[in-house]
């Protein structure tokens, strides 16, 4: 999405009222995974790669977004740092989905150490 297209899906949010977003889902693009063998598999890209991009999405929500609602960020945590990462991008609340299944609950306590200290800032 350009950041016009962010803006405009901010806008809506807040004129229908929403409570909250979550950003994002999984991805059809396959940048960044041109080389895998399972590359041309159909359906949706979860997990590391969509990292970045969904990083970037909330970064974009919460421009146009200014705290309006809460942002629920998801996509490619698998470390405590990549669920941190989300908070400072604007995120109130992160969701882990393929991180939680190779990593299982210690993710979820490790990520929670790891935001902790960024909500009391
Ligand atoms: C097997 C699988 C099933 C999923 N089913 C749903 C679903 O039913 N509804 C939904 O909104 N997102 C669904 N997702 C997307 C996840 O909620 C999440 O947005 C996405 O996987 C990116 O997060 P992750 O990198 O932590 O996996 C699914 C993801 C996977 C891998």
């Amino acid at each position: 999405m350009e950041e016009e297209e962010f803006e405009l899906v901010a806008n809506a949010l807040k004129s229908y009222e929403m409570d909250g977003v979550i950003a994002t889902n999984t991805t059809l693009s396959r940048e960044g995974v041109e080389d895998s063998v399972y590359a041309q598999e159909s359906g949706g890209l979860s997990g590391a790669p969509v990292r970045n991009r969904s990083t970037a999405a909330i970064a974009a929500l919460h421009r146009h977004l200014k705290g309006a609602l809460p942002i629920i960020g998801v996509g490619g945590i698998t470390e405590p740092f990549d669920a941190a990462e989300k908070i400072e991008a604007g995120a109130s609340l992160v969701q882990i989905y393929s991180g939680f299944i190779y990593r299982g609950p210690t993710l979820i306590h490790e990520s929670v150490k790891a935001i902790e200290p960024l909500l009391k800032k």
